[in-house]
């Protein structure tokens, strides 16, 4: 049984699809935007079809699985700067099938 505090249990995996779709949608920039940042609790992977072909770039980031659909190559530092680094997910980038914005209830 692994120590809860060892290192690798506060470590992220960042799988970036780079399937046929995900590929023409721009995926290998994303994940050559990705793979540009030395960050030594993360490591980026390829991946290949995360099953949401379409709304790629797909982007999903584990242990949160946290999915982020969309992405642009130019989206990636915000990326790394809240999620990666801040481990605060960016919330207008994620995949809205998986992660559903709030209703809003009210009169207004
Ligand atoms: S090709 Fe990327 S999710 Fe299927």
């Amino acid at each position: 049984m692994e120590n809860i505090t060892d290192a690798r249990a506060l470590e992220k995996t960042i799988l970036v699809c780079q399937n046929r779709t995900c590929l023409k949608d721009g995926s290998a920039q994303v994940l050559a935007a990705l793979e540009s940042y030395d960050l030594p609790e993360v490591t980026v992977l390829a991946s290949g079809c995360l099953g949401q072909c379409g709304s790629g770039p797909m982007v999903l980031v584990m242990p949160e699985q946290i999915w982020y659909s969309r992405v642009r190559s130019s989206e990636v530092p915000i990326l790394v700067q809240e999620h990666l680094t801040g481990n605060k997910p960016v919330q207008a980038m994620m995949y809205p099938k998986f992660h559903p914005k709030p209703k809003r209830f009210g009169l207004f």
